[in-house]
């Protein structure tokens, strides 16, 4: 059974550390802030320690704090990554070129690109090897990442895009979730139904959408009557150019990452 260290335990880290917690892998996250994070060693069984020397022992290492810190003090957790150890990076725009300048002693290194229905192993992660990671540690980390939802393996090349989709990607359909229950309300439905009804909602579409061989668009028909409710209200999104926007801002989060990846 393979060591994992995690270096970060915010959003992210904590997503995958969650959904990995059932694996029975043995887990340990290096923090700065032994105190703030002591609940993940109660509530999820693990390790957590601000003793980066625990990385040591580990054969996989997880990095997941933000790219901006990545580039002011990833070089200082060098001396604590054992040789040939697998280092899997999901911090956006950060390329594996980086991560293997700063930790010479190996080359098996591999980023990856998760979300975070990971927690309820229902993630997306798109992976790509570094230059010279070997076949075996890509299958290592197609392994782990397999425990917490679907993977795919992506040139490098496409990691912001596939960031901007499926990493970003939950936060689109809550921020339509936060704009329906809102909309709802306005519409006279209490906060409680409307809660009920949205997730509701989204859960059986969502299911609906994975388990057909359908298209959106085809589902979406489906629901759209020609002069009914639903075309009514889909007239609106239109003239709004709601799709447009949703195009913009992919673009807009693959920009970013670009951005992050050279400052
Ligand atoms: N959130 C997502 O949906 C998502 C999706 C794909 C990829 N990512 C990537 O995942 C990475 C983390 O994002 P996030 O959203 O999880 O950020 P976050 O919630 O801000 O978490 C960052 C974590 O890094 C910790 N940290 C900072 N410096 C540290 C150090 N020296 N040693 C140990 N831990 C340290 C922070 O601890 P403190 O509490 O002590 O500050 C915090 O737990 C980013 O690179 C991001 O690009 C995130």
């Amino acid at each position: 059974m393979k060591k994992i260290g995690v270096i970060g335990s915010g959003s992210m880290g904590r997503a995958l550390i969650s959904g990995w917690t059932d694996s029975g892998a043995g887990i340990v996250a290096v923090v700065r802030d032994v105190e703030k994070y002591q609940y993940l060693e109660k509530s999820l069984g693990i390790d957590v320690t601000d003793d980066r020397s625990a990385l040591l022992e580990c054969d996989v290492v997880v990095i997941a704090i933000k790219p901006q810190l990545i580039k002011e003090i990833l070089h200082e957790f060098q001396p604590y990554i054992a040789q040939h150890a697998i280092v899997i990076s999901v911090a956006v725009g950060i390329t594996t070129e980086f991560i293997g300048k700063c930790f010479p002693q190996t080359a098996e290194i591999v980023k990856a690109m998760p979300n975070t229905p990971s927690q309820i192993h229902m993630g997306v992660t798109c992976i790509s090897a570094g230059e010279s990671c070997s076949e075996s540690s890509v299958m290592v980390a197609h392994e782990l990442l397999s425990a917490v939802g679907e993977v795919f393996v992506v040139p490098e090349s496409q990691q912001a895009a596939v960031g901007a989709v499926s990493g970003s990607g939950p936060a689109y359909l809550f921020f339509l979730a936060e704009y329906l229950q809102a909309g709802a309300q306005q519409l006279g439905l209490s906060a409680d139904l409307a809660d009920q009804l949205v997730r509701a909602t989204l859960h059986g579409s969502a299911q609906l959408f994975a388990q057909s061989e359908l298209t959106a668009a085809r589902l979406r028909t489906q629901v759209t009557s020609p002069g009914g409710t639903t075309q009514a209200a889909m007239e609106v999104l239109d003239s709004q150019r709601v799709g447009e926007a949703i195009g913009a801002a992919l673009e807009a989060g693959v920009a970013r990452s670009i951005e992050l990846g050279k400052s």
